[in-house]
């Protein structure tokens, strides 16, 4: 009887610390939008590259730009730009991304 309640304790204790950890876990690698550096290092670095020097005209106009990071863009051969507005992106934070990229770009 004692031995089991101890048993329980110990598998009750695991649980609670396993849910803990995943939590945390999750927490630290889901980056979210509305942080514009930290996603832009975490998604778009890869093929933009660390300074926004890849793949990214940034004298198209504004709307088109905003439309791409919304929907994606089919570049001449792969990889192509994957649309993240069905990733959560909402359009006030895919304007943050670009001007980011920009502000990257000229080095600042
Ligand atoms: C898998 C690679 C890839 C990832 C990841 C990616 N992009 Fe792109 N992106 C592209 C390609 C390819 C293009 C089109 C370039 C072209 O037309 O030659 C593009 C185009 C763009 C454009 C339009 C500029 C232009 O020259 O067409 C913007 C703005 C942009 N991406 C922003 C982002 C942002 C912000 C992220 C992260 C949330 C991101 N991209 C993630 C590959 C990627």
């Amino acid at each position: 009887m004692k031995n089991s309640r101890k048993f329980a304790n110990v598998i009750a204790a695991t649980v609670l610390f396993a849910a803990a950890l995943f939590i945390t876990v999750r927490a630290h690698s889901d980056v979210q939008a509305s942080d514009t550096a930290a996603f832009y290092k975490a998604k778009c670095v890869a093929c933009h590259g660390k300074s926004a020097e890849k793949k990214f005209d940034s004298s198209l106009p504004e709307e088109q730009l905003i439309d791409i990071v919304l929907k994606g863009k089919k570049a001449a051969k792969p990889p192509h730009m994957p649309g993240y507005g069905d990733k959560g992106v909402s359009s006030e934070q895919a304007k943050a991304l670009i001007d980011h990229m920009k502000q990257l770009k000229a080095g600042q």
